[in-house]
This record gives structure tokens, C-alpha cells and sequence, in this order.
């Protein structure tokens, strides 16, 4: 090999020619909610929607990271804000790769979310508000985390006794407690096919 091209290797082939390559446009997803609010459930059949037409998705999902690469993170602000840190950037690596990358992570307040945007690029960022009422998730209680937090076994839970903001510049809300699966899996689908599409 020559050696005097090596400096260079990862400037030949830019995010543009992956894209041409996959025939789409790369962007992250960013599904920000309750625990329980359905981010999980949402992303999962949106990639499937998407492969069905052809797109390369990739899924970055609260529970994966954190059993995985954020394994030694908790949730206390500080940790909250790492694991963002690191999933924005472990993001950034699929978008130059071309790919649509799908995440869910509570992600409570405006300066975690701001912070993500500001390392993925506001271009690139495209943030789903998954809502559900707290009584709604926490009826749901899909994990029994929320009884758990109630009697106090967990510390720092999402909406029992650590915040989460409601966010004011989503690119769109998607209302779990009023919608079906099916339909949410719609409306956020016709948003986000168009953006998607690759324009050369
Ligand atoms: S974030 O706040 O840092 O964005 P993240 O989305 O990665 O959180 O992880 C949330 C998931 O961790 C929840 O879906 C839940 O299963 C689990 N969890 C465990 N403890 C907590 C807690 N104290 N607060 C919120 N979620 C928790």
C-alpha cells in the first residue's frame, strides 16, 4: 500500500459518496420521552418501515447502550449528560457512514437535547417527541420501574424525583396515549420519508 495516501484514507470517501451509495440521506432521529411513553416501541417499527423501502437504519436505544458502551453510567445529571455525550457522538460515526440512525433516550431536559444537537448539527438532528402522560406510562409500567421509583428502591427516576422538560422545538410530537401504534408509526413515517429521500 502506498503509504503516502494514508494520512488521507478518510477524506476519499466522504459521507456524500456512502450516501449515493445507500441511495438516502442520513439523519438522526431523535425520539425523546417518558419512560414507558413508547420511544422504544416507535423506533423499532419505524426502522422496520424503513428497511421495507429500501433505507439502512441503525437503532441506538437506552437500554442497549447502557447494558453495553455506557455500562459504567448511572443517572444522576453528570451521567445523564455522558451518556448523550457519548451516544451523540457514537451518532456522528453513523452519519458519515450514511446511515439514518434511530435513537431513543429519555434525554430529559433542554440543555441535554441542546447539547446533542449541537454535536450531531441541527441539520442533522431531527427530534420526535414521544408523549405520554405520567399517569399513562406509569400505568403502562412496561419494566415495573415506576413502582419501584414510588417506593423509593430507585433513585433519580424520570418524573418522580428527577425533571424532564417538555420540549419546545420538536420536528414533530407524536401523542402515544391518543394514537395506536399503527397510526404513530404513520404520522411520523410521512414526516420523515421526505427528508430522508437522497436529492444527490
Ligand atoms: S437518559 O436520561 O440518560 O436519556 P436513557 O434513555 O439512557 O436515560 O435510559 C432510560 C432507561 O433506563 C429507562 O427506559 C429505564 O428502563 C431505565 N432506568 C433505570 N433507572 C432509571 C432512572 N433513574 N431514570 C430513568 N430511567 C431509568
Amino acid at each position: 500500500m502506498n503509504q503516502n495516501i494514508f494520512p488521507v484514507f478518510d477524506k476519499i470517501l466522504t459521507r456524500k459518496d456512502k450516501e449515493k451509495l445507500l441511495n438516502q440521506h442520513a439523519v438522526v432521529i431523535w425520539m425523546t420521552g417518558l419512560s414507558g411513553a413508547g420511544k422504544t416501541t416507535l423506533a423499532t417499527y419505524i426502522a422496520v418501515e424503513l428497511n421495507n423501502r429500501g433505507y439502512l437504519t441503525q437503532i441506538l436505544d437506552g437500554d442497549n447502550i447502557r447494558a453495553g458502551i455506557n455500562n459504567n453510567l448511572g443517572f444522576t445529571e453528570d451521567d445523564r449528560y455522558e451518556n448523550i455525550r457519548r451516544i451523540s457522538e457514537v451518532s456522528k460515526l453513523f452519519l458519515d457512514c450514511g446511515i439514518v440512525c434511530i435513537n431513543s433516550f429519555i434525554s430529559p431536559t433542554n440543555e441535554i437535547r441542546q447539547m446533542a444537537m449541537d454535536i450531531i448539527g441541527k441539520e442533522n438532528y431531527f427530534e420526535v417527541f414521544v408523549n405520554a402522560p405520567i399517569e399513562v406510562c406509569e400505568s403502562r409500567d412496561v419494566k415495573g420501574l415506576y413502582q419501584k421509583a414510588r417506593k423509593g428502591e430507585i433513585k433519580n427516576f424520570t418524573g418522580i424525583d428527577s425533571p424532564f422538560d417538555i420540549p419546545d422545538h420538536s420536528f414533530i410530537e407524536i401523542n402515544t396515549d391518543q394514537l395506536t401504534i399503527d397510526e404513530s408509526v404513520s404520522k411520523l413515517l410521512e414526516k420523515i420519508l421526505p427528508v430522508i429521500e437522497y436529492k444527490g
